[in-house]
């Protein structure tokens, strides 16, 4: 990719975010906050199923790449880890911070770009991406910065949406059926509403071993029937039969 193509999609994510998704996301907030056990992804998966948070957790060092609006970071807080959240748009940060006046829990945020995090090397224990970096940054630039930032025997987890809903997702309506576009070559997506990224399993297998990781698990969401709610791009009876989105687990080695 060059530096252009890639700036332009820094940019086009970043006034996605402040001119548009900040205004209906920021909203939902409050309830995320409040959440008695963190739960993941659309389907509300709750943490006791998927242990996204490693056992030991409590006193960790954590970044949250891509944090939007500070739940998962205070999730972390709540469990004894040091959270830092870093995230490219100033509105998403600002509700951050308001609900962490609200909730009187305070970690870090940055304002920047999850692929350039301004922290030395070896620093965090734990890098966690919930639908942030994991789906908007560019998988080439953040996972090598994810490997950079932690120690020898670091967690990294990340949700994001499954190669399966990539190749059947429709700009305007609900993941079809059919497969809409090639798996060979799926990475960058626009949906006319920034530009996300999905690697194929092979890819991202290597992508993560190329920088030290050990792959720990792939768990592939199944939404429960019945789901609390269906979504515009994605039904509950869709993926109750084919994943539409998945949680990695790895680990630097030692
Ligand atoms: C769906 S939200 C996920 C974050 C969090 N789980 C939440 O729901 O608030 C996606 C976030 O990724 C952020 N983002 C997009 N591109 C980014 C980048 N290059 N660096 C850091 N954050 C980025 C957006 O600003 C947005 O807040």
């Amino acid at each position: 990719m060059t530096d252009r193509a890639h700036d332009e999609y820094v940019e086009l994510n970043r006034r996605h975010w402040d001119d548009h998704a900040a205004g209906w996301h920021g909203p939902l907030a409050r309830s995320e906050w409040s959440a008695e056990e963190p739960h993941w992804g659309l389907w509300a998966t709750p943490e006791s199923q998927v242990s996204v948070f490693p056992d030991d957790i409590a006193g960790m060092r954590a970044i949250e790449l891509g944090c939007g609006t500070g739940y998962v970071s205070a999730w972390l807080a709540r469990a004894g880890a040091s959270p830092v959240g870093i995230d490219l748009s100033e509105k998403q940060l600002a509700t951050a911070q308001a609900m962490q006046e609200e909730f009187g829990l305070t970690f870090p945020l940055v304002l920047g770009n999850a692929e350039q995090v301004p922290y030395d090397d070896d620093t965090f224990d734990f890098a966690i991406s919930d639908y942030g970096a994991s789906l908007w940054c560019a998988p080439y630039r953040w996972i090598p910065e994810a490997a950079r930032l932690l120690v020898p025997g670091g967690r990294l987890v990340f949700t994001r949406r499954s190669p399966l809903f990539a190749l059947c997702g429709q700009p305007d309506g609900e993941a079809s059926t059919t497969l809409l576009r090639p798996q060979f070559g799926l990475r960058r997506l626009d949906w006319g509403e920034g530009i996300e990224f999905t690697l194929p399993h092979g890819e991202m297998l290597r992508l993560l071993r190329s920088h030290g990781f050990i792959v720990e698990d792939l768990i592939e969401i199944q939404a429960p029937k019945p789901a609390h709610r269906d979504y515009a791009e994605v039904s509950a009876d869709w993926a109750h039969h084919w994943p539409s989105e998945e949680i990695w687990k790895a680990q630097l080695a030692g």
